[in-house]
């Protein structure tokens, strides 16, 4: 199995790194952790990593003054430890909108409550003062907002009569460590998931002009508003073990001289293959 590499940004004591690194101790884990770094060169979290045998970079401590450099440095470290995602546990800093943007969709966040609800610092204080029964944690992407990228996963936490903030985090805590390495897992595994590879497909099609998407025989396609369809997604058709996108050719001369071009990528459907439909691999 290829596994995705992560490296681990963080701040502070590092247990959301630490079930990160455990989780994927597991021979079946999809992801291997590549680097831990962040922005305090004492940072606990560093050392433990250090010990576990992980590569860690200790950064020279964050000035404000330096901030440009110091992302830049940083997104060096990254690139070449050769990551292609980046987890953020317990990582205190805004990060800015350029790095941002670097690793846009590529940039994930564990957050101590249920987002929307409580972006920010002192989540446990403000749940607790404004009466919740219940809070929680979530995953999500980074975005530039703070706190604001998509939710990729959450678990609820109840709330106890006589909670304190103390109380409350540490079992939130607990969720923490079962949800980011799931999270995680779940993330990095996405591109073999027809649910995933569907979503970019509908993503794509749908920005074309006039296009509304309909299903054919059950499976999903896309078409021409009130007319004709130009394309469909195909999984396991018929047990085929194939998951791909049909597209309409000009005719059996373009569909012959495709799959003689790359017949790993390119097949003739069965029932769709005579009347000109090509299929691509997904
Ligand atoms: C966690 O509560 C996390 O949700 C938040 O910062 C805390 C980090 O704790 N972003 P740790 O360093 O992972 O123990």
């Amino acid at each position: 199995m290829t596994k995705a590499k992560i490296s681990i940004l963080l701040s502070g004591r590092g247990s959301n790194m630490a079930a990160l690194l455990y989780a994927a101790k597991h021979p079946d884990c999809p992801f291997e952790i590549v680097l831990v770094t962040g922005d305090k060169p004492d940072a606990p979290g560093l050392t433990l990593a250090e010990a576990e045998g992980v590569t860690v970079v200790r950064m020279p401590a964050y000035s404000p003054k330096d901030k440009s450099q110091f992302y830049a440095a940083l997104d060096a470290q990254i690139r070449k430890s050769g990551a292609d995602t980046i987890a953020l546990a317990g990582y205190m800093r805004i990060i800015p909108p350029d790095f941002v943007e670097k690793w846009q969709g590529r940039m994930l966040n564990i957050h101590p409550s249920l987002l929307p609800k409580y972006k920010g610092l002192d989540t446990h204080e403000r749940a607790l003062a404004d009466g919740e029964k219940v809070t929680g944690c979530s995953v999500h992407l980074v975005t530039a907002e703070l706190d604001d990228g998509a939710v990729l996963g959450q678990t609820e936490v109840v709330i106890i009569l006589g909670d304190s903030p103390e109380t409350l985090a540490a079992r939130v805590l607990i969720a923490e460590h079962q949800l980011y390495p799931r999270v995680l897992a779940d993330f990095v595994s996405r591109e073999a998931r027809p649910d995933w590879i569907l979503d970019q497909l509908r993503l794509h099609a749908l920005q074309l002009p006039a296009t509304e998407e309909r299903t054919s025989h059950g499976s999903p396609g896309f078409a021409i508003q009130g007319g004709k369809f130009f394309a469909m997604f195909t999984h396991q058709h018929h047990n085929d073990g194939i998951t791909a996108l049909l597209v309409k050719t000009s005719g059996e001369e373009e569909q012959a001289m495709l799959i003689e071009q790359d017949d790993d990528l390119y097949y003739r459907p069965q029932y769709y293959g005579p009347a000109g439909w090509i299929g691509i691999r997904l």
